[in-house]
């Protein structure tokens, strides 16, 4: 009954050769996440400053809700790759973050705690593909006016963001603190 070890080992490393899964180089895939990211807040910024511009924050909330979500499908769909906003603490509750997005939340939360400026986050999949997180913070004052506390927010603008979305979470934020992240699903084509 020798051959049975010697059956177990060949049968184990053929199950090991059958799945040569290759991801995108970790280095291009935060290249690639970060320029896509940018490129999809550049829009929403876009957007939002114009709204903003014509009407104030009361009129771009019902224009940004509207609009923000397509947008990023948009951008993800442009460039082939996944594109998701989320938060631990959301506006729409379609973008709770949960599981390794939400530890990612808490650890980035602590590398701002800690003086340091958070890093992207790189997660290589069975299935090839790759997920990359990236902070998303309240880097202007603008955006305070949405998501600040309640001396930054207008009494028009809160009943605004209370009658789209009725379980808000998404206020009470200061000047650079962390709002979520931008959670990007490369495949390993991806790759120039
Ligand atoms: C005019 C009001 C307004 C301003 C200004 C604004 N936001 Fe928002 N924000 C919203 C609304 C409305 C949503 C929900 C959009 C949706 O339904 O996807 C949202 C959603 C988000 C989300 C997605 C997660 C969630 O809570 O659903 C992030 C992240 C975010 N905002 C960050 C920012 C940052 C950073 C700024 C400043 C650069 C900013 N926002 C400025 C109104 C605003």
């Amino acid at each position: 009954m020798k051959a049975a070890p010697v059956l177990l080992v060949l049968a184990l490393a053929a199950c090991e050769k059958r799945q040569p899964v290759s991801h995108i180089p970790r280095g291009e895939a935060v290249r690639l996440a970060r320029e896509s990211a940018q490129d999809a807040f550049a829009r929403l910024s876009g957007e939002l400053a114009k709204a903003i511009e014509n009407g104030g924050p009361v009129a771009a909330i019902p224009i940004c809700s509207a609009k923000a979500r397509p947008l990023v499908a948009e951008v993800a769909s442009r460039r082939q790759l996944g594109l998701r906003r989320l938060s631990d603490r959301p506006r729409n509750p379609q973008q709770q973050a949960g599981g390794k997005d939400l530890a990612t939340i808490e650890s980035f939360r602590a590398a701002i705690r800690n003086g340091s400026a958070p890093e992207p986050t790189v997660e290589e999949m069975p299935d090839g593909t790759t997920l990359v997180r990236l902070p998303i913070t309240v880097s202007q004052p603008l955006c305070l006016q949405c998501h600040g506390t309640d001396a930054d927010i207008s009494e028009e603008t809160r009943a605004a963001i209370r009658k789209l979305y009725p379980d808000d979470q998404a206020t009470g934020y200061r000047l650079n603190d962390l709002r979520g992240i931008w959670q990007v699903t490369l495949s390993p084509d991806d790759a120039p």
